[in-house]
């Protein structure tokens, strides 16, 4: 009988785990450390339009990630590029777009998406996969895209549910099988992921049936799968939506038994990942918004500067956005396990500028920080914006 765990991805990721990770996110602890010595930035996150043509129940959006937000400007396409730019002379090799809304119908997609591979830098487009047809992927297929598609389950009525627009699913299925076969998860490591978000609401179940079938289906296929709890931000921003700390425990631990027994797969897990993934992007990342504001993490994220003030290199190298990014973080939520641990009762932006009080009642001021923030209050655009 044919030995699935003999697979290559499989046999390369008992080698080194990040192999089974998406290309453009497979930052193991020998690369991040060897950026931390160097103090190179190695990943740009960059929101494009905030216009979606879904609803999901649970988006995490908070209200500056949407378009037309009043006295805030978004920064263009022209802008986006030159952040591109200053990303890579810091030594950044992946663009990503977590998707303020859905990246694919920003005008100016295709531009940066250009733009980013002829710098030799690899894209991670996170995508709902309702505008992926045959040229779209080929598309990307040929400028080097890493794909992570939304794929909450195998149901694709339970996936019309979740995004609030019947049909959505049909799409959504035929997207990953386009992927599929143009040969996205033929790398190693793979170029698709699928995005799980798991709910108490939808796919859960006591034995987290669902969550293990689709993780088995992806380790089998070469995909990565990103299984993960709630961020709870945006639509998302309420306990009930939430998997308890104990029961994400309980998930993982489901995982994790697969993936020993049936894949030969041995790693420490760290919530609230599953399947062993581990985000590294604060250490060696930057997350800007459709305004140019700048954070640590497309997540919840601490407010670190803006970019039509202060150069990247600039915010980057500033005293506060150093000592963000100074603890290890290997795995760890900030955002979620404080929620987990008190209930955090802060919202909006003043969860995003606490860390910074706090460090300026003690270390001093920042004026890359609270000049930013005064930007971002009171912003002017530049002279020359265009597209
Ligand atoms: C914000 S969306 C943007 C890209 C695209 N519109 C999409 O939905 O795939 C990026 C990913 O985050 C996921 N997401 C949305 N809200 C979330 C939340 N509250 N917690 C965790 N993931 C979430 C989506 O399912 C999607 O896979
Ligand atoms: S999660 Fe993505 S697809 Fe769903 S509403 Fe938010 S931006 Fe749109």
């Amino acid at each position: 009988m044919h030995d699935i765990s003999r697979l290559p991805h499989l046999v390369a990721g008992r080698e080194r785990l990040e192999n089974l990770w998406a290309a453009g996110t497979d930052y193991s602890t020998d690369i991040v450390e060897a950026a931390r010595v160097q103090n190179a930035m190695l990943h740009l996150d960059l929101d494009l339009t905030g216009e979606c043509k879904l609803n999901c129940f649970y988006c995490d959006r908070t209200p500056d990630r949407f378009n037309d937000v009043p006295n805030r400007i978004e920064i263009t396409t022209h802008e986006r590029c030159e952040l591109v730019s200053q990303a890579r002379a810091l030594g950044a090799t992946t663009v990503e777009f977590p998707g303020a809304g859905e990246p694919m119908i920003d005008p100016g997609f295709w531009d940066i998406v250009e733009f980013v591979h002829n710098l030799g830098m690899t894209t991670v487009l996170f995508t709902s996969g309702y505008h992926l047809n045959e040229n779209a992927v080929d598309r990307l297929f040929n400028l080097g895209t890493t794909v992570f598609l939304k794929q909450n389950s195998m149901s694709s009525a339970v996936q019309d549910k979740m995004v609030g627009v019947r049909g959505y699913g049909i799409k959504a299925q035929r997207a990953l099988k386009l992927l599929m076969e143009r040969g996205f998860n033929k790398t190693i490591p793979t170029r698709l992921a699928v995005d799980m978000v798991v709910t108490p609401q939808f796919n859960e179940s006591a034995d987290f049936a669902e969550v293990v079938e689709m993780h088995r289906w992806c380790r089998e296929n070469n995909i990565h799968n990103y299984i993960v709890t709630l961020i709870p931000e945006g639509r998302a921003d309420k306990q009930a939506m939430l998997l308890e700390r104990e029961r994400t425990n309980r998930m993982i631990q489901a995982v994790q038994k697969v993936d020993e027994q049936e894949f030969g797969l041995t790693y420490e897990p760290s919530r609230p990942m599953a399947g062993g993934y581990r985000c590294r992007q604060v250490n060696v990342g930057l997350f800007v918004n459709l305004f140019g504001e700048v954070y640590d993490c497309n997540g919840l994220g601490r407010f670190l500067g803006h970019i039509r003030r202060d150069s990247l290199e600039t915010i980057w190298n500033s005293k506060f956005s150093r000592h963000v990014r100074a603890p290890v973080q290997d795995g760890f939520c900030l955002l979620r396990e404080r929620v987990w641990d008190d209930g955090d009762a802060l919202s909006g932006l003043e969860r995003k500028v606490q860390l910074y009080r706090l460090y300026k009642a003690t270390k001093g001021d920042d004026p890359v920080v609270t000049g930013g923030l005064e930007f971002a209050m009171n912003p002017k655009p530049k002279p020359e914006d265009g597209t």
